[in-house]
């Protein structure tokens, strides 16, 4: 990386890993450490510490760690260099001009680009004579107006295995390049290269900077898989992108519309609602729920009435209020989807439906209610048994005073008998919540504490020894197999050796050569240094290098299976007199 080092020197200083950090999570400092609710994942507890000493974040929930780049790379889905420029910006440091050679910046654009013609190339053919049966399915079947075919860019993928892919050779993409932007996919013979969309309608994905960043096809018959989207690329992540962002945002309305599918957005869009955003094909995830949060603050949920439609949308009621949003959801009778409703009710009723959305109080306790004869005084006596234990769970005060004071109406008690049992069943609920987490707190410290199994944490302890005692190199060097390594531990024990051999350095000079998950094993290992779980002295060392040793010889001895007996004996005999030296 040819970044002089003289900048990202300068860039550290002014980057304070907490400053930054707690601009995106509010942090507890305690000690030499501060405590968050980690962005990454969803959390009622904080597990995500930053490190003062080390310069270090790390989630023990989910794993994620690494230094301040890595950090903004991640939050803001950045690449190495993206990741400087937006630091550099903020710090209002000047970003060193001539040294742009991260090569994600080179094919971002020219996945754009190639995206871009594809877009273009797909529009084209569904409007010419080969495009007759998508123009039927859309346009006939469907019921889109040529209008929304055109506001959405929406396209055509003919059947055969290179119309596209001549195309873009035409002008002048190569195949690695198609590859990189996974309009073309390599067969299973590792050598042909063929387009990844055949006989389907397209659907591109445009991003807020109305680049194209993907696509999504449908068959037009009940043909297997229904919907095939782009698989991620440097510019495409399912888990961060929404169809149809690209419209919604520019929506003044704080509130908008997740529906399930591309179907169910166009369909509301041609019906005069652009606030509506789609995932592509994945559950919602919390970096989705977080990204509306940032143009919205209320959500409706218009997923599929069919139970996997409930079913994810408890789900995503979950993430969307963990991000803050307000939500509410869309009763839609009578239709399986808001594409459906429309087509059958018309816009107008449409709109009523989310006017009306219920919110989720309201949504949860109609379910509940749904499963009581309330004419009969035992079943009322049940459906204020459900209620109660449901509602005693809503957080808001306001909800469960109007909603317990509505059940007790329906059940014919007196509010204040609903508001006592409400109020004993939180209490209950309180104390079991309290309990459970200092024990799973408890657990999870121990989990980590032993280590998930002892050569796991022999691993780790050499790279924590390496990592804090670089001079010990030349001890560790000789005495440790690397091929006896997990491949994890390989790389980064390689690439602190190099670090060693070039001057020494810490973590944020790993951090454009590590990935997400390797950076995080690593932030891990300092993390438990610092929180003294993690032995760095040479007596420790000692014992990492014999466990990892044993596990080779141990390992050697399992894989025996075409060993004669007499060289099993052998390495049996070698595994003993290792022990006894120890
Ligand atoms: P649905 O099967 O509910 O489709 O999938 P839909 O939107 O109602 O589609 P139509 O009306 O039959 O055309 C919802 C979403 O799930 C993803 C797609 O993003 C789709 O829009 N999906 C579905 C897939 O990715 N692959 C599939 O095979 C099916
Ligand atoms: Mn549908």
């Amino acid at each position: 990386m040819a970044i002089p080092q003289s900048f990202l020197d300068q860039l550290k200083m002014s980057c304070d890993i907490e400053t930054i950090v707690s601009s995106y999570v509010p942090l507890k400092r305690a000690g030499r450490t501060s405590k968050g609710l980690c962005p990454f994942h969803s959390e009622k507890t904080p597990s995500f510490v930053v490190y003062h000493d080390s310069e270090s974040f790390y989630c023990f929930g989910c794993g994620a760690g690494g230094d301040v780049i890595s950090f903004i790379m991640r939050i803001e889905n950045l690449g190495y260099i993206e990741a400087l420029k937006f630091l550099a910006d903020r710090a209002g440091l000047p970003f060193p001009e001539e040294e742009r050679e991260d090569p994600s910046l080179r094919i971002k654009p020219l996945i754009y680009e190639i995206n871009r013609e594809a877009a273009h190339f797909y529009h084209d053919q569904l409007k010419s004579d080969v495009g007759l049966s998508g123009r039927e399915y859309l346009m006939g079947e469907r019921k889109l107006s040529a209008k929304t075919v055109t506001k959405y860019g929406l396209g055509f993928a003919p059947p055969g295995w290179d119309n596209l892919r001549n195309h873009l050779r035409k002008k002048g993409f190569s195949d690695e390049d198609m590859l990189a932007a996974a309009v073309v996919s390599r067969g299973r013979d590792g050598k042909s290269v063929y387009d990844t969309f055949r006989n389907r309608v397209i659907f591109p994905i445009i991003d807020i900077r109305k680049n194209v960043v993907g696509f999504g096809g449908r068959v037009m018959d009940d043909a297997k898989p229904k919907y095939l989207n782009s698989s991620d690329t440097p510019v495409f992540k399912k888990s961060r992108n929404l169809f149809s962002l690209n419209f919604a945002k520019n929506v003044t309305d704080s509130r908008l519309i997740l529906a399930e599918g591309y179907m169910d957005v166009i369909a509301m869009n041609q019906a005069g609602f652009e606030n509506v955003v789609a995932t592509l094909g994945t559950a919602l995830t919390p970096d989705q729920a977080r990204l509306m949060a940032t143009y919205a603050k209320e959500i409706v949920i218009a997923y599929d009435s069919d139970g996997p439609g409930r079913t994810a949308t408890n789900r995503a009621v979950g993430l969307l209020e963990e991000a803050g949003l307000k939500t509410r959801i869309l009763d839609m009778k009578g239709a399986k989807d808001p594409d459906e409703f429309i087509k059958k009710y018309g816009s107008e009723r449409f709109k009523m439906l989310i006017d009306g959305a219920r919110n989720v109080t309201e949504y949860q306790l109609g379910v509940i209610r749904a499963k009581y004869d309330l004419g009969s005084d035992e079943q009322r006596a049940a459906y204020l048994q459900e209620g109660v234990s449901f509602l005693a769970s809503v957080p808001s005060d306001i909800e469960r005073e109007i909603y317990g004071g509505r059940m007790a109406q329906e059940a014919g008690v007196p509010r204040e008998v609903v508001k006592v049992s409400i109020d004993s069943v939180r209490k209950k609920n309180y104390a079991r919540a309290r309990k459970k987490e200092s024990s799973d707190l408890q657990s999870g410290r121990l989990e980590l504490k032993m280590g998930r199994k002892a050569g796991d944490a022999a691993e780790d302890g050499l790279i924590g020894c390496l990592y804090y005692h670089p001079d010990w190199a030349g001890k560790i060097i000789p005495k440790v197999d690397e091929s006896a390594l997990s491949e994890e531990t390989a790389k980064i024990y390689r690439l602190l050796l190099e670090m060693q051999r070039t001057g020494g350095g810490t973590l944020s000079d790993l951090t454009p050569k590590l990935d997400e998950k390797e950076s995080g094993r690593l932030a891990g290992i300092l993390a438990r240094v610092s929180d003294g779980q993690l032995g760095i002295t040479p007596e420790a060392l000692g014992d990492y290098l014999s466990t990892i040793e044993n596990a080779r010889l141990q390992k050697t001895l399992n894989g025996s299976g075409e060993m004669s007996l007499e060289e099993a004996e052998a390495l049996a005999e070698a595994i003993r007199r290792k022990k006894l030296k120890r």
